[in-house]
């Protein structure tokens, strides 16, 4: 049998597996592990979401590849730390927030809002 691959392209309804900018399936983002989704960044603290701009307010690293423990992420390129739930800086070099989205999790599909 075919696959429909190009079928699903054309199809933007979630039912199709098919997914929007904004949204992601929560089994693609395991507990303690983050996903770029869009410009942001969804992030699974110990099972429950929370979403960030993708890049940090230092110098633009990218927050989905640094190292999330608790809610806590640190950022790759020179260690800033960041709450990911709240967007507060826990430690520099950077000193702006960063923006948070809302997570809305629907069955196996994840939805940011705020973007
Ligand atoms: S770019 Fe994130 S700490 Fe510098």
């Amino acid at each position: 049998m075919q696959t429909n691959t190009q079928a699903n392209v054309a199809d933007s309804s979630t039912k199709s597996g098919v997914l929007q900018d904004n949204q992601f399936r929560i089994d693609a983002v395991p507990p303690g592990s983050a996903l770029l989704v869009g410009d942001a960044a969804v992030f699974n603290v110990a099972g429950s979401f929370c979403a960030t701009q993708a890049k940090c307010t230092h110098r633009g690293g990218p927050l989905s590849e640094g190292r999330l423990d608790g809610s806590t992420l640190t950022c790759p390129w020179h260690g800033a730390q960041f709450n990911v739930c709240t967007g507060a800086v826990l430690r520099g070099p950077a000193t702006e927030p960063i923006k948070t989205y809302r997570v809305i999790v629907e069955g196996e599909i994840g939805r940011l809002e705020g973007q």
